[in-house]
């Protein structure tokens, strides 16, 4: 198994669980899946991701960075710093954003999201990460299910060109190495201080339904050094929210669906 040139497949279930069994049999860090349509594509939280035949870019990345497990849940935001930046250099003018904890956004609407999956994390050479990634890349508006029309776009739509998509492979695949790489030789700061830059919810108001079913709003205040998001509402108190979703409540981001865990 190379690490250059991924494994192609024409249809999977999903790339994330092929990726993970390779991994298991001893794929090599930054070997990756990629093919042109899933007929179980998952996003994160349990969703569906609807994969198009051939309009989008659908791949999974096997990470084994020389990190200990303790930094591991920082590869989700290092995932999304790394395709926001390949985007931003890709189309100059359109305008990118990254909102927590690693779906990519450019006016209000979603083009992309990460998975990321780890095996057992036990400090040892087993110890892996299978970064997903879906980016609407080709796709038109016609062919989002009608319940995403309002909240997806893609790289075309938004740009008006076609991409490539194995050129774009390439990129996510070295810009994500060299930023794991970064995280491995210099640490996190420097990750979450680019990654802040691009916060799409930043000071914003927004929203998530806890485990028992409370709404509750707050400002964000930006990933955390653990990448947890932190968040106060106008009694001050502060939320760290562990894992989840959540939606802004003025803006384009209005559903609320998901119950982010919530420790304080
Ligand atoms: C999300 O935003 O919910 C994450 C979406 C991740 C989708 C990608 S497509 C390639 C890889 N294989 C999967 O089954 N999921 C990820």
């Amino acid at each position: 198994m190379s690490m250059k040139n991924p494994l192609f497949l024409q249809s999977t279930g999903s790339t994330n669980d092929d990726a993970f069994k390779l991994a298991l049999k001893g794929a090599k860090h930054g070997f990756g899946v990629l093919t042109t349509t899933q007929h179980g594509g998952k996003g994160r939280l349990g969703k569906d991701w609807i994969s198009p035949v051939g309009t989008g870019l659908y791949c999974s990345i096997v990470l084994r960075p020389d990190l200990p497990f303790s930094q591991f849940p920082q590869i989700t935001l290092t995932a999304g710093l790394a395709l926001c930046k390949v985007v931003e250099c890709l189309l100059p003018n359109v305008p990118f954003g990254l909102k927590w904890p690693n779906d990519l956004y450019s006016n209000g609407c979603k083009c992309a999201g990460i998975l990321v999956e780890s095996s057992n994390l036990t400090d040892g050479e087993d110890m892996f990460a299978i970064v997903g990634i879906g980016i609407n890349v080709n796709t038109s508006l016609e062919e989002f299910p009608s319940e995403l029309k309002k909240t997806a776009t893609s790289l075309r739509i938004l740009s008006g060109k076609a991409i490539d998509i194995i050129y774009l492979y390439r990129r996510v695949h070295d810009v994500l190495l060299e930023q794991v790489e970064r995280l491995v030789s210099s640490g996190f700061d420097g990750i979450l201080e680019d990654w802040r830059k691009r916060d799409v919810l930043m000071g914003k108001e927004m929203q998530w339904v806890t485990c028992d079913k409370q709404v509750i709003t707050a400002r964000a205040m930006g990933p955390d050094k653990n990448g947890q998001l932190l968040a106060t509402d106008s009694s001050g108190k502060v939320y760290e929210i562990l894992s989840g979703d959540v939606q802004l409540v003025d803006g384009d981001m209005t559903e609320i669906d998901q119950d982010p865990s919530v420790g304080d």
